[in-house]
């Protein structure tokens, strides 16, 4: 069914303001009232059966994925590798003795993540798919699928499926972690803290007015614009710059804040955008000092932390969440900063040029 975008000018805001409810959608489906997760028995021991996991994804899912590793990674203690799509279909990295496949797209159909799925079905490896659309082509085609029941997403730039996709493997990683007894796991309250990052998307989605404010001032008149961050910051980093290239055509990049000074940092002039994601504390100190060397040399900084870490002068303050989550909440202001930009252009911000929302071509 074809959502309404009811009284919002475009869908994409309708779907970023939908993400506090898609939150609390997949605590309720995934997870009971005491918190411990509610994933079929099989796909879990399909899982704890291998010895590491793959997830394959192109676009925005990709970028879910990396932030899906981190936390397969430390909740579950299993080893995960993330990889693009049309790379891995023709470039088969040397895989572990027993991999698992975890696709992750949101529309089910993207031809570059079924033509890897193919070849891991004639490998005869166990595989996931994780998607908004049910009975899609790869949620058919792989040996097991979750539902990411964000809602029909319909804006090229994908937001809600983005955080859907991460919501969903931090509770997957939590089942896993606990079916292998991992303390890490046991210790990780899921479901407060999808509570809390509902809560958190709320607030933000709540400021609207200032992230016009701050797209207008910092965006709107630039040809070129970073994110920084290190870690689960960097991943988001990238997400957040693909979000503002797609739909408001700035070239913007997302870089791994300590690699600046081995290249990007010739591209700073006066004035041009670096945007800081700090939620880290292991980072903190580290992507503020990369911040300074940009802004000696003219960058017009702007930063994005989590509460817990926040200084005086901080631009977006975000409520704090565990550590692991904090991709959900960095994420929120990225989104919304494109969008403004996008709408302040006068671009169509809900179907950019030359994008599709599937592509079902190599
Ligand atoms: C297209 C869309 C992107 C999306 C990518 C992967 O390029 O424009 O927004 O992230 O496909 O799509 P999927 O449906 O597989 O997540």
């Amino acid at each position: 069914a074809q959502a309404d975008k009811g009284t919002y000018p475009f869908y994409m805001l309708k779907e970023i303001d939908e993400q506090p409810n898609v939150m609390r959608k997949l605590s309720q489906v995934y997870l009971n009232d005491d918190g411990t997760p509610v994933i079929n028995a099989d796909l879990l021991d399909a899982i704890k059966s291998a010895d590491r996991l793959y997830i394959v994804a192109a676009g925005t899912s990709y970028h879910a994925g990396l932030v899906g590793a981190k936390l397969f990674e430390s909740l579950a203690g299993v080893p995960t590798e993330v990889h693009v799509s049309s790379e891995f279909a023709y470039n088969q990295p040397l895989l572990s003795k027993k991999p698992f496949f975890i696709f992750l797209t949101q529309s089910g159909e993207t031809a570059d993540s079924r033509e890897v799925l193919l070849n891991v079905n004639e490998q005869k490896f166990p595989s996931l798919t994780i998607t908004n659309v049910p009975n899609s082509t790869l949620s058919r085609e792989a040996t097991y699928t979750l539902l990411l029941h964000a809602g029909p997403e319909i804006a090229v730039a994908s937001t809600k499926a983005y955080t859907a996709q991460i919501a969903l493997q931090a509770i997957l990683a939590k089942a896993l972690g606990e079916a292998d007894d991992q303390a890490a796991a046991k210790d990780f309250d899921v479901k407060q803290q999808l509570a809390l990052v509902a809560n958190g998307m709320q607030a933000l989605v709540d400021e609207k007015a200032t992230f016009d404010k701050l797209a207008k001032s910092a965006l709107l008149h630039t040809p070129n614009a970073f994110y920084i961050g290190r870690g689960l910051d960097y991943a988001v980093s990238l997400e957040t710059a693909l979000k503002l290239k797609e739909i408001s055509y700035v070239q913007a990049e997302g870089f791994a804040s300590g690699e600046l000074k081995h290249g990007t940092i010739a591209l700073i002039e006066k004035d041009t955008p670096v945007i800081g994601i700090i939620t880290q504390q292991k980072t903190a100190g580290l992507t503020r000092s990369n911040l300074q060397e940009v802004a000696a040399r003219g960058a017009k900084t702007i930063t994005i932390v989590t509460d817990a870490l926040a200084k005086p002068d901080d631009t977006i303050v975000l409520p704090t969440v565990d550590e692991r989550m904090t991709a959900l909440l960095s994420v929120v202001p990225g989104q919304l900063l494109a969008y403004y930009t996008s709408l302040n252009k006068g671009l169509d911000v809900d179907k950019p040029r030359n994008l599709a929302k599937s592509v079902t071509v190599e």
